[in-house]
């Protein structure tokens, strides 16, 4: 699973979130110079990589596949960075300890998303910046499985009917917890947040590398949802 899912994350033009949820995330973060990171459900932490470089002081990924931490912990080849063998939901810091908490499509993994919000409002620092992508609402709604090959059409349904949703992806059987992008907004809200961002991640046409028929493709259903908060 984890190596099939590195080569679908990192697969360039064909991955949408290099083309889509990327590009929105990296604005989105702006300048992260000076500040201590906190990445929920890293994967191989190629994120973290990417902000090191980009000047934070420290970057400290969770995940809890061990899979996913032992390649992160390659990914990681720099003393500021650290990997741990965490779940989300058992996540716990020294209060005020963070400045960014950030996840990249992990959080719909959740059943109990208000526990962790509140987990990270208590380890941030005050004014400190929550940002979080998941597969967009409509994505996660339907339980029909996709055709293989690139999809051309897609479901929307049961939107209203927030819950588990078992899905083959990659592969294997997983559990998205599907919420309205209402509920979305609510929980961070409910969780001392103020929403700062909302982004739908519209393909970035630069990644495309001319592939014309690929970003058309991308441009007709929203992939992903980018949410920004900041701790009251
Ligand atoms: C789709 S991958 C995204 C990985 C990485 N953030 C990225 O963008 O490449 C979701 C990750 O969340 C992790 N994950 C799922 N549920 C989790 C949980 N309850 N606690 C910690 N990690 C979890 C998985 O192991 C996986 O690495």
């Amino acid at each position: 699973m984890a190596e099939r899912y590195g080569a679908h994350r990192h697969g360039g033009v064909s991955s949408p979130n290099f083309v889509m949820e990327e590009p929105a995330l990296l604005a989105e973060l702006g300048d992260v110079a000076g500040l201590d990171v906190l990445d929920l459900g890293c994967g191989d932490a190629a994120l973290g990589a990417m902000l090191l470089e980009l000047g934070c002081t420290s970057y400290l990924g969770i995940d809890g596949s061990q899979e996913m931490v032992t390649r992160a912990e390659v990914t990681l080849q720099d003393p500021r960075g650290t990997v741990a063998l965490q779940n989300m939901e058992e996540l716990s810091l020294p209060a005020r300890s963070i400045d960014l908490a950030v996840s990249r499509l992990a959080v719909h993994y959740l059943e109990d998303l208000d526990a962790v919000l509140r987990a990270c409002h208590a380890a941030l620092r005050p004014g400190g910046r929550l940002c979080f992508s998941v597969l967009h609402p409509v994505i996660t709604s339907s339980d029909v499985q996709p055709s293989p090959g690139p999809q051309g059409s897609w479901t929307v349904d049961d939107y209203f009917l927030s819950g588990a949703r078992e899905r083959l992806w990659m592969g294997d059987t997983v559990t998205w917890f599907h919420r309205t992008t209402e509920q979305y907004v609510g929980a961070i809200s409910g969780a001392g947040f103020n929403l700062t961002a909302m982004r739908e991640c519209e393909p970035e046409p630069g990644r495309f590398g001319g592939d014309e028929a690929e970003l058309a493709r991308r441009r007709r259903v929203p992939m992903f949802l980018l949410l920004s908060a900041r701790a009251t």
